[in-house]
């Protein structure tokens, strides 16, 4: 069955020096764990600091964005090569953050977790609805739409490699959590929709991670729906024990 993972997605937050700190005490809250997959998606400028401080340890290296070029005149961006070459293994691709405020759009969340996938990193594709959107009643229809265009082209081994994060986007950073009935609803609608385009033997191998105000108290409950394999975890990844804490209620 789908091993559980649980990802920090740090944002812009941490220095090199506290991204040392963090990790260090993330280390030691999660050590032996292996039952859960676990990733930390830090700054840019901490991959090199953070991909030498999880060497050899249960926690993978995340970054949060990727160019779907494999060099050339990209200024601010950062390609394949150069996430590999730190050891990166995962990728957030499509944040709300970045559709929101940076001009993401479906067509170039598409271009990147091609570019990932090419390269052997696993996208962490994110999806999710406003809240307008959910109050209009088009909520299916959105994420539908997100994750039709944005996995167009996958074929075989990709969806191997595919993580999903579902992100209700009025739920990230605001302390509301859609209800477990809420997000499972979502997520089986996503299962059901990625068996369409991918066959139904790796639609059930897919993870779909929750994300938006998961935090110690709601994860476990969340994490328990049969379609949510772990989450996509915000302001609750920046403290060791918060994070950990919420790894541990991914623990099947
Ligand atoms: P949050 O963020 O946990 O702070 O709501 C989640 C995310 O944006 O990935």
């Amino acid at each position: 069955m789908r091993k559980p993972i649980v990802a920090g997605n740090w944002k812009m937050n941490k220095t090199r020096a506290e991204a040392t700190a963090l990790l260090a005490g993330i280390k030691a809250e999660v050590a032996g764990l292996s039952a859960v997959e676990i990733v930390a998606c830090v700054p840019f400028t901490d991959l090199d600091v953070a991909g030498q401080a999880l060497k050899g340890t249960n926690i993978a290296l995340g970054a949060q964005n990727i160019h779907w070029a494999e060099k050339g005149a990209f200024t601010g961006e950062i390609s394949a090569a150069m996430l590999k070459e730190l050891g990166v293994t995962y990728v957030i691709i499509g944040h709300s953050e970045r559709r929101q405020y940076f001009g993401e759009t479906d067509e170039s969340v598409n271009k990147r977790t091609k570019a990932a996938l090419a390269a052997g990193l696993q996208p962490i594709v994110c999806v999710g609805e406003t809240l307008a959107e959910r109050e209009a009643g088009q909520t299916t229809q959105v994420v539908e739409r997100q994750v039709r265009a944005g996995l167009a082209g996958l074929t075989g081994a990709d969806w191997d490699k595919l993580v999903i994060a579902y992100e209700p986007v009025w739920a990230i950073g605001t302390g509301k959590t859609a209800t477990t009935a809420q997000a499972q609803e979502v997520h089986a609608c996503i299962r059901r929709l990625l068996g369409e385009l991918a066959g139904a033997e790796a639609a059930a191998q897919i993870r779909i991670q929750y994300g938006g105000s998961m935090k110690p108290d709601n994860a476990k409950e969340l994490i328990s729906q049969p379609d949510i394999d772990g989450g996509l975890i915000g302001g609750a990844s920046l403290e060791a024990k918060s994070f950990a804490d919420i790894v541990r209620g991914a623990l099947r």
